[in-house]
């Protein structure tokens, strides 16, 4: 993203970019904006609801925000937002090179500041990207003139979904408090964190570990990161050493959406202490939002609920999670 005067709220962290291999923009010109990816593993949890409004407050605060929904199979980002979809230029044009810069695929929504590019809609079959494709489109979310991307991404743990969270700067997982909803989670994190171990492991013995490790009932009995970093240091010290790099650096963000009680508050934190206990991931908790019957009434309205409802208890805790983030 080209910025002139980039504002210092920007606390870029780009890290990760060059093993997707989208690293060519980044090393030139200014400074980018941030990206943002909104995943889960389950599907109806708030994920879309997030993304809509998180953006809204961005762009409520000045900033040029691109929502993209990256749903490539079940898209609906646009209703939140009370745009059309329709026939309107979408991510699968930009994909299938019908149109060939990303950005003008973004359309302005009825909130200022705030553009989206649409799903791939109506597109059967859409979701199966190439490879290339993927890096592609990486490397053009990176170059989008905007202060802020926000990826909505698509329930399940496809390798698309994965390497977009992992790609981003900051990788928020959403919740409910609800069992289901919290073992997606918990297999979402497993699933993106193998796939970014996956990425860094040049070894062909630790890739092969690694795969043993995916099953969970595997007859080597590796069942945390922590048992397959002993595994990796035996039979290779130094790509033990990548791997501890990637346990650093893997630092999810979790959101806890419809919680109903104090007590349903406080799972974030159990969350974050089994994250820590069984995969060795640091997790940090960055807010929850209650469950508020202002919300469903805002997406029946198609208005984001901070700016339908801004006196929400809803609306309230969603500019605090913003602004905690935006503010680093
Ligand atoms: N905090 C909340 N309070 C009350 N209802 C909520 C809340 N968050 C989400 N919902 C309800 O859940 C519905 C599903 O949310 P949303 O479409 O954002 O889920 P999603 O995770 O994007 O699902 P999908 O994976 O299918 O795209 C919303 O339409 C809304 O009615
Ligand atoms: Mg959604």
């Amino acid at each position: 993203m080209r910025l002139t005067g980039t504002p210092s709220w920007l606390n870029i962290r780009r890290g990760r970019s060059s093993e997707a291999g989208d690293d060519r923009t980044l090393q030139r010109g200014p400074a980018p904006g941030q990206i943002w990816a909104i995943g889960g593993g389950k599907g109806g949890i708030g994920k879309s609801f997030l993304v809509a409004n998180l953006g809204a407050v961005a762009a409520s605060l000045g900033r040029r925000v691109i929502l993209i929904d990256v749903d490539l199979g079940a898209a609906n980002l646009h209703t939140c937002l009370g745009v059309r979809g329709g026939t309107r230029v979408n991510l699968s044009d930009y994909l299938e090179d019908r149109v060939p810069d990303l950005e003008k695929a973004a359309i302005q929504t009825p909130i200022p500041g705030l553009r989206l590019i649409l799903g791939a809609l109506g597109h059967i079959g859409a979701r199966e990207t190439t490879r290339a494709q993927r890096s592609e489109l990486l490397r053009a979310v990176r170059a989008l003139p905007a202060d802020l991307v926000i990826l909505d991404l698509a329930a399940g743990t496809e390798r698309a979904t994965l390497d977009f969270f992992l790609v981003s700067d900051c990788s928020l997982v959403v919740t409910t408090p609800e069992p289901t909803a919290i073992e997606n989670a918990y297999g979402f994190l497993r699933a993106s964190y193998y796939r970014r171990l996956g990425q860094a492991l040049g070894n062909s013995g630790a890739r092969d570990l690694l795969r043993v490790a995916m099953d969970q009932r595997n007859e080597r009995g590796i069942r945390t990161p922590s048992d397959l970093l002993d595994e990796v240091e035996r039979l290779d010290p130094r790509e033990a050493q990548g791997f501890r790099r990637v346990l650093q650096e893997f630092r999810p963000r979790l959101i806890l959406n419809q919680v109903r009680s104090p007590e349903e508050v406080k799972m974030g934190f159990s969350i974050r202490s089994v994250c820590r206990k069984y995969f060795g991931i640091d997790v940090e908790y960055v807010g929850y939002v209650n469950f508020d019957n202002a919300v469903w009434r805002s997406v029946k309205e198609r208005r984001p609920l901070v700016l339908g409802y801004p006196q929400s208890d809803g609306a309230l805790y969603i500019r605090r999670i913003a602004k905690k983030i935006l503010e680093g």
